[in-house]
C-alpha cells in the first residue's frame, strides 16, 4: 500500500513536471535562434576572415585614412565600428548624425574591408540620463550607476528603450540595405558586467514576468516559491520584489532567486530581441546580426540569447584569473578556455564567430602579464579548429586616453607599428592565405574522430540554482563540468555543449553534469537515448528537484533510479582538510566537495567505491546496460578530476570507441578537411601523424604555445 502511494505520487508529480516542460519545450521553440540555418551568411571557402575593432570618434580625422589603410595593407578583411558611440551619432536629443561615421565606412570600402556595425546602447549619452535618471540601473546595494563609464543603464527601463529604438531605427534607416555593411553587432558584452539590475524598472518588470508565468494566479507563485516557508505568502503581484540578499535577514526563497536569474537572462533576450526587430525592417537580409557574449559571465545565459541570427563569443585568456598548466599556463591560460567557447557557441545553430579576441597585454585583469610569445597566433588557430566563421579583435590601435589605457592593440602606442601580438595576427593572416589552396569543400569528417562525438548537455536553471545553494564552499557547477570537459578533450574528442531542445541521438556519448532539475520528459528521453544505444553519462546532484527547484516527495533521486539502476540514499560533504578516497580497479582517487553515496540494484555494476569514512565499501560509481546502450552514474565530485577522467575513458573504451590520450593541454581537432594541434602545456608534444600527411603549418613536435596545421 505504501509503495503504491509512493508511485502513484511519483507518477502525478512527474506528468506534472512534464506539463511544465512542454511549456518551456515550446517557448523554447519559438525563441529558437531566428534562422534555422545561418549558413547562408558565409562563404564556406573563405574560411575565416579576420577583423580588428577600429573607433575613429577616438581618433584624430587625420588618422583615419592613414590606419585603415593600414589595416588594409597588413591583410585584415573586416572592421567593426560604433558599439560606443552614441554620443557622437545623436550628439542632442534627435538630432542624428552620421556624416562623420559614413567617411569612415567609405574609407573602409575603399580599402576593400568590410564593415560590422554596432548599436550602441550600452554607452547612453549623457543628455539622455540628465534629462531623464530614471533609466540608470541599481546594484545589490541600492547603489544607482551613474554615467562616466558604460553599461550603467537597465535594460527594463521604458525610457531607455524607447530612446534605443530610436537611435537604432535612424541608425538602420541610415545604412538600410548598405553594401558596405557586411553584419550587424548589437549593444556590447550585454552582461552589465556579472551585476544584477534591482532598479525600479528592473522591479517592475521582473513582477510582470512572474505574474506572465503564474499566469496571474499568485496562489501558484505561492505553491512554486514554496512560501508558506516563514510566512513570505503573497496576496498579490504588487507585493513582489526582487529577491535580493543584501536586503533580506535570512536566505531568499531559491525559487524565487531561480526565477529572478531566468528573468535576468530573458530580459537580456528580450532588449536584444527589440533591437532586432527594428534593424531587419531596414537591412538587407544577407546582412546578419549578432551580438558578443561571454561565455560565462551572469546574469546573460548564451543558450538564452535566441533571437539573434547566431551568436558570438568574447575570450581574454591572460589577465590574472586563468592559471593553464604548468608554470608558464598564466601566460596562455587554459586550453578548455576556447574550447568550451567553440563548442558551446557552434553547438546554438552551427554558426558563431569570436568577436573579440585578445591581442596582447591588457590592463583590466588580476594582474596584467604578458602573453607569451606566440600565444596570441595559437588562439586564432584554435578558434579556427573550432569552427568559427571569423575572429576579430579588441582593438586596432592601443588607447592613449580613457579607462583602458595600458590595454595592447594591433598597432602600438606611436599608431604606426605593429605590436608584437600585432604581428602575430599578422603572420596568421597569411597563413590563412596560404592554407586556402589546400581547402576541399567536400571534406568529411574522419570516422574515427566522428565516433568519439560528444554531447555534454547544459541548463543554465542547474547552475544557478546549485550555485545558490551550493552545500559546501567547494561546490562549483562549472569547474565541476570542466572536469569532464577537459576529459574529453584529452581523449581528442569532438564535442557540442547543448541544451534540451537539441536531437541527442547523433552522440554516442553524452554526459549531462549535476543535472538536479529535471522531469519525467526529460528522464524518458535519456532512457530511449540509451536503450536506442547511447551511453549517458549521469553524474551527482542530478534529479534532485523539480524544474522549480522542488525537493521531489519521494526516495532522494528517486526519479532517475530506475534509469541508473540504483539508489542514491544520501550524499556527503566534507572539509577541504580531509580527503574522502575512492577505489576504482587497482587506482586510488581522493575527493571532498561532494559525494552521492549509491546502493546498486541487481543487474547494476559497481565500477568504485568509497574506501574510507563511515560508509566506506559503498558504491561510488555504477554502470548498468539498458537495451542498446550504457548508463553510468558517478557520485564523486574530486577536485583534480582524476576519477572523472577514469570513468569516462572506460564508457568510451566499453562502448568500443577508440580514444586519444593527449597530454594536459594539448587539443589536436579538425575543421573543414584541416587538422589543427595546439599546445597549452609545458613540454613539447610529438603529434602521432599518419602515413601521407601534409604538413601545412608548423613542425610535428608542437612546442607550447605554438600550432600545427596538416591534411590527413
Ligand atoms: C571586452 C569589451 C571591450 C573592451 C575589452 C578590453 O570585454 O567588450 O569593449 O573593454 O574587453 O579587454
Amino acid at each position: 500500500m505504501f509503495m503504491k502511494k509512493t508511485y502513484s505520487s511519483l507518477n502525478a508529480q512527474l506528468k506534472n513536471s512534464c506539463k511544465l516542460l512542454c511549456t518551456l519545450a515550446l517557448l523554447a521553440s519559438a525563441g529558437q535562434l531566428q534562422a534555422q540555418s545561418a549558413d547562408h551568411f558565409f562563404n564556406k571557402s573563405d574560411l575565416m576572415p579576420i577583423g580588428s575593432y577600429y573607433y575613429p570618434e577616438q581618433w584624430p580625422h587625420k588618422d583615419w585614412e592613414r590606419d585603415i589603410k593600414k589595416m588594409a595593407e597588413v591583410g585584415f578583411n573586416f572592421t567593426h565600428f560604433g558599439e560606443f558611440d552614441w554620443a557622437f551619432i545623436e550628439p542632442e536629443e534627435g538630432k542624428f548624425d552620421f556624416n562623420w561615421i559614413d567617411e569612415a565606412v567609405e574609407l573602409a570600402y575603399k580599402n576593400g574591408i568590410k564593415v560590422i556595425m554596432c548599436t550602441s546602447s550600452p554607452t547612453p549619452p549623457a543628455w539622455l540620463e540628465e534629462k531623464h535618471p530614471e533609466v540608470l540601473m541599481v546594484n545589490e546595494n541600492g547603489i544607482t550607476m551613474q554615467h562616466g563609464s558604460r553599461q550603467q543603464i537597465s535594460w527594463s527601463s521604458p525610457v531607455y528603450r524607447q530612446y534605443v529604438t530610436k537611435m537604432v531605427e535612424a541608425l538602420a534607416k541610415h545604412f538600410a540595405n548598405d553594401k558596405r555593411i557586411w553584419g550587424w553587432q548589437l549593444d556590447n558584452e550585454p552582461s552589465h558586467y556579472g551585476l544584477y539590475d534591482y532598479s525600479p524598472a528592473a522591479q517592475e518588470s521582473f513582477r510582470k514576468w512572474v505574474e506572465n508565468k503564474y499566469k496571474g494566479n499568485i496562489d501558484t507563485l505561492n505553491d512554486t516559491w514554496g512560501t508558506a516557508f516563514w510566512s513570505i505568502r503573497y496576496n498579490n503581484f504588487k507585493q513582489i520584489r526582487i529577491p535580493n540578499a543584501k536586503e533580506l535577514v535570512a536566505q531568499p526563497s531559491p525559487h524565487a532567486v531561480l526565477d529572478f536569474k531566468r528573468f535576468s537572462a530573458d530580459e537580456i533576450n528580450d532588449f536584444l530581441s527589440m533591437q532586432y526587430k527594428i534593424l531587419r525592417k531596414y537591412i538587407s537580409p544577407d546582412q546578419w546580426i549578432t551580438t558578443n557574449l561571454m561565455p560565462e559571465y551572469a546574469p546573460t545565459d548564451p543558450t538564452r540569447i535566441t533571437s539573434l541570427d547566431f551568436n558570438t563569443y568574447t575570450k581574454y585568456l591572460v589577465a590574472g584569473y586563468d592559471k593553464g598548466t604548468g608554470p608558464q599556463g598564466f601566460r596562455m591560460g587554459s586550453a578548455t578556455s576556447i574550447s568550451f567557447a567553440n563548442d558551446l557557441f557552434r553547438a546554438q545553430n552551427g554558426i558563431t564567430g569570436v568577436m573579440e579576441l585578445q591581442p596582447g597585454q591588457v590592463n583590466w585583469g588580476k594582474f596584467n602579464s604578458q602573453p607569451m610569445p606566440g600565444v596570441v597566433r595559437m588562439w586564432i588557430w584554435h578558434a579556427f579548429a573550432g569552427g568559427n566563421k571569423f575572429v576579430c579583435n579588441y582593438r586596432f590601435k592601443q588607447p592613449l586616453l580613457g579607462g583602458e589605457q595600458y590595454h595592447y592593440g594591433i598597432i602600438g602606442p606611436d599608431g604606426v607599428t605593429p605590436s608584437t601580438s600585432g604581428a602575430e595576427y599578422i603572420k596568421v593572416i597569411n597563413e590563412l592565405k596560404q592554407i586556402k589552396k589546400d581547402y576541399d569543400p567536400n571534406a568529411k569528417m574522419p570516422a574515427e574522430y566522428a565516433a568519439r562525438l560528444t554531447g555534454v548537455l547544459y541548463n543554465a536553471d542547474n547552475r544557478w540554482e546549485e550555485d545558490n545553494q551550493p552545500q559546501t564552499y567547494q561546490w562549483d557547477f562549472m569547474q565541476h563540468l570542466m572536469r569532464y570537459y577537459k576529459a574529453m578533450k584529452e581523449f581528442g574528442a569532438p564535442v557540442d555543449v547543448i541544451t534540451e531542445d537539441k536531437d541527442f541521438s547523433k552522440y554516442p556519448v553524452l554526459v549531462a553534469p549535476a543535472y538536479e532539475l529535471l522531469d519525467a520528459h526529460l528522464v524518458d528521453r535519456w532512457k530511449t537515448y540509451v536503450q536506442n544505444g547511447g551511453h549517458l553519462v549521469l553524474t551527482c546532484r542530478t534529479g534532485q528537484k523539480n524544474r522549480n527547484a522542488k525537493i521531489w516527495e519521494m526516495k532522494w533521486a528517486q526519479p532517475i533510479y530506475d534509469l541508473i539502476g540504483a539508489k542514491i540514499p544520501f550524499y556527503d560533504l566534507m572539509p577541504d582538510t580531509v580527503k574522502g578516497t575512492i577505489k576504482m580497479g587497482v587506482k586510488d582517487y581522493t575527493w571532498n566537495n561532494w559525494g552521492d553515496v549509491i546502493d546498486p540494484m541487481p543487474g547494476t555494476s559497481v565500477w568504485a567505491t568509497y574506501s574510507n569514512q563511515y560508509y566506506a565499501g559503498k558504491a561510488a560509481v555504477i554502470s548498468r546496460k539498458l537495451g542498446k546502450g550504457t548508463v553510468t552514474f558517478v557520485g564523486p565530485d574530486t577536485d583534480d578530476g582524476a576519477l572523472e577522467k577514469e570513468v569516462l575513458r572506460k564508457v568510451y573504451t566499453d562502448a568500443g570507441i577508440g580514444l586519444q590520450n593527449l597530454p594536459e593541454g594539448v587539443i589536436l581537432e579538425w575543421r573543414d578537411g584541416f587538422w589543427v594541434g595546439v599546445n597549452y602545456g609545458a613540454k613539447p608534444y610529438l603529434v602521432p601523424l599518419k602515413a601521407g600527411a601534409k604538413i601545412l603549418i608548423g613542425k610535428q613536435l608542437l612546442n607550447p604555445a605554438d600550432v600545427l596545421v596538416w591534411k590527413q
